[in-house]
């Protein structure tokens, strides 16, 4: 099913009903009445396709199109029969036109075809449910690097500064460490709001315009949806307002990394279902590891998991305390990456609030988040870089738009 985000101008409800039957077909739509209001939603949501009503020919669409910088392609929905009318929108910059007693097949064949050329058509079952490929990071010890890999990943996702101009993946980052979770501290913000906030707004829950502003962004492209500003959040947020949550921010992203911190209850048990891949993080101790197999026995006993499961080992302390053989013999995998210990970097990278693969992209670590952020969507990368045939450098990692 597509699940991109329309943007829909009708001034009168009868239009507004047979325009927003797009919804039947799949896609997330987001309706306003004029077109100052199209300018308005452009500035603070992301859409595929606009689909307007009752543009002026001069003017408006200008207006539209200098709303962002971004190519949101624009069917216009004009008089029945007028055929200069039609003209005069597509020569004032329409890329179609649809006559205004469109039968709803017709709209939705246009606006599939319109998404298909402009490359933005979402395959049917991507990602699950939703757009965005969903990855989980999870530790059941706390402190061990869980937050830090979730934070550089996405930022290596995202393709650091250059996704400013728009080359690197859409990427959101969950903080779902609903207690103390420390996303944005890592990245040096200050959100305004939090994921407590975006749950407590019924409107915003079912409008993607207005969820988009409950999130904050980061200098490398990366959307965050902070962690709560007070512990006590903790205990008002439901997975019925997650799961709304989720399914209005979803098809506007590619990647939705998630910071599920340390602790199993039903939203992070729920999430961990929604989830296409796992990151479990490793400490290299025995008591770390037995409650890694105690987790992935209670899962697989009474979580429906869909998920690619990777583990990843991170040396938090200078001193090997197991062999890595005696990590794989227990957990019976083979971990994907090993994060070496980094003595200063990693907590100067923390306080200053700069990841570690920006503040030090060639260092061992960061090399070695670029092998899990690969291994994280190694397909796809390999898919696009092809024929490139030398491993890329953490810091170098690039990751196009789909
Ligand atoms: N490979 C490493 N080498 C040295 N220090 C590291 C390494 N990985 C993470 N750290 C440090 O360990 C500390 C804990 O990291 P982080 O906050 O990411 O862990 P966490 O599992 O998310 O913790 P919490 O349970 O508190 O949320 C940070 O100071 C971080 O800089
Ligand atoms: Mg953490």
């Amino acid at each position: 099913m597509p699940v991109n985000p329309i943007l829909i101008c009708a001034p009168t409800p009868e239009l507004r009903a047979r325009l927003e039957q797009l919804q039947g077909a799949g896609y997330v739509t987001t309706t306003v009445e004029t077109a100052a209001d199209v300018v308005s939603a452009l500035r603070i949501g992301s859409y595929d396709v606009i689909v307007a009503e009752g543009l002026a020919v001069s003017g408006a669409i200008a207006r539209i199109r200098g709303a962002t910088t971004k190519q949101v392609p624009l069917i216009v929905v004009s008089p029945a029969g007028d055929v200069e009318a039609r003209i005069a929108f597509l020569e004032a910059g329409a890329d179609d036109v649809i006559a205004a007693s469109f039968p709803s097949t017709e709209l939705e064949a246009r606006v599939e075809a319109l998404l298909i050329r402009t490359g933005k058509a979402r395959p049917e079952g991507a990602g699950g449910s939703g757009a965005g490929k969903i990855v989980t990071f999870f530790s059941p010890k706390g402190g061990v690097g869980t937050t830090t890999l979730a934070v550089n990943s996405a930022v290596l996702l995202a393709g650091g500064p250059s996704a400013m101009q728009g080359h690197g993946a859409r990427v959101l980052l969950i903080d779902l460490d609903l207690q103390f979770g420390q996303v944005a501290t890592h990245l040096n913000l200050s959100p305004r709001y939090d994921i407590a906030d975006l749950c407590s707004d019924e409107q915003a829950l079912a409008d993607p315009g207005l969820a988009a502003t409950y999130l904050a962004t980061h200098s490398s492209g990366v959307s965050i949806l902070a962690g709560p500003s007070s512990p006590e959040a903790d205990y008002r947020v439901t997975v019925d307002q997650l799961e709304k949550a989720l399914r209005i921010l979803r098809p506007s992203f590619d990647h939705i990394l998630v910071d599920c911190g340390s602790r199993l209850d039903p939203r992070t048990l729920w999430m961990l279902e929604q989830a296409d891949t796992h990151v479990f993080v490793i400490f290299p101790e025995i008591a770390a590891l037995r409650a890694t197999t105690l987790m992935l026995g209670y899962l697989a006993e009474t979580a429906t998991l869909r998920a690619t499961t990777h583990f990843v080992v991170n040396h938090i302390f200078p001193k090997e305390l197991l062999k890595t053989r005696d990590v794989e013999n227990l957990l019976r995998a083979k971990p994907v990456a090993e994060i070496p210990y980094t003595e200063v970097d990693m907590i100067r990278a923390v306080n200053e609030g700069v990841p570690v693969v920006f503040s030090r992209p060639s260092s061992p670590s960061s090399v070695a988040i670029g092998t899990l952020t690969l291994a994280i969507v190694g397909a796809e990368w390999r898919q696009r870089t092809a024929p490139k045939k030398a491993a890329p450098r953490a810091g170098g990692l690039r990751f196009g738009r789909r």
